[in-house]
């Protein structure tokens, strides 16, 4: 526990749509909880960019590692492959970090057996998803079925690997598509970038430990203008079904506003102790 008025200091790995609009934040928003003591991007020019607007008096040359060391805790924001060995480095550095990029580190074990050791948290948001609060409660017993489909326009699904390689051209779909459907281990290997609400209701429903598989549903069409999540969940305690209709955030089509939301609210919810929900 942190002395009173003591502010958590913060650095933003990734500066794109989501690390940008966390840092206004920071810096607007939150200014009484936390303060900003870096920000890293592989673009130079994106830190640079960021630091100018927002006004702020720190320098745009700091190493990852030299900002790593400085925080108290670390927002991962990045579009890439990286996304787990950052998360990685910041806990071997013993600091807890809040990780946007769920899909890639679904299947890394020992990052949660790392954090454990060095008494560090990993936070991840529920994202652009209602339920997970559900979710985590209901995984405490049986959980029978569980599902999410997925809804997205084409634009949110633009130079997918997995979907070049299978020769699907998204402009010349144009009626509703299933892309996907099967299991999520498959789901986010394939579409890393765009579904990593189902690698958040995977980790949430502890869905490797239990014996019914945990079905996921990509379907695209051109009429589609929102990034739509539906979770159906029986077990135990009952049963549930969520829908989440999202607007997808300005400055990338791919993410959608409440993923930001979300991890504000997270952000907040860890500077200054207070949790509301599961
Ligand atoms: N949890 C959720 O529900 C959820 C929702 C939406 C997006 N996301 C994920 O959050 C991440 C960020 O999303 P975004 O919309 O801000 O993406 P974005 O494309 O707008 O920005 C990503 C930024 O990361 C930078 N970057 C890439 N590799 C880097 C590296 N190795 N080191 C430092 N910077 C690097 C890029 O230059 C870019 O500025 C993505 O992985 C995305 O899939 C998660």
């Amino acid at each position: 526990m942190k002395s009173p008025g003591y502010k958590v200091k913060i650095g933003i790995v990734g500066c794109g749509a989501i690390g940008s609009r966390m840092a206004e934040a920071i810096r607007k928003d939150f200014k009484n909880d936390c303060r900003l003591i870096g920000l890293y991007d592989i673009n130079r020019y994106k830190v640079e960019r960021l630091i100018k607007k927002l006004a702020i008096n720190i320098s745009a040359n700091q190493s990852l590692e030299s900002i790593i060391n400085k925080s108290d805790c670390m927002i991962e924001a990045v579009n890439s492959d990286q996304a787990k060995n950052i998360v990685k480095k910041t806990l071997k550095a013993k600091k807890s970090i809040l990780a946007m990029s769920v899909g890639r580190i679904l299947n890394s074990k020992g990052l949660f057996e790392l954090a454990r050791k060095n008494k560090c948290y990993i936070l991840l948001p529920s994202g652009a998803i209602a339920g997970i609060d559900a979710v985590k409660a209901a995984s405490l017993k049986r959980i029978n079925k569980i599902t999410l489909t997925t809804r997205k326009p084409p634009a949110g699904l633009m130079n997918n690997e997995h979907l070049k390689r299978r020769g699907i051209d998204l402009s010349k779909i144009k009626k509703e598509t299933v892309l996907f459907n099967g299991p999520v281990e498959k789901a986010v290997k394939y579409f890393p970038q765009n579904i990593n609400v189902a690698a958040t209701i995977a980790l949430a429903s502890q869905a490797k430990r239990r014996k019914s598989p945990f079905l996921v549903r990509l379907i695209t069409s051109p009429k589609y203008t929102r990034n739509i999540h539906e979770i159906e969940m029986e077990g135990d305690f009952g049963h549930m079904v969520s829908r989440t209709e999202n607007v997808p955030c300005p400055d990338n089509p791919k993410t959608s506003y409440l993923a930001v939301l979300s991890g504000l609210q997270t952000l907040k919810q860890y500077c200054t102790g207070i949790l509301v929900g599961t």
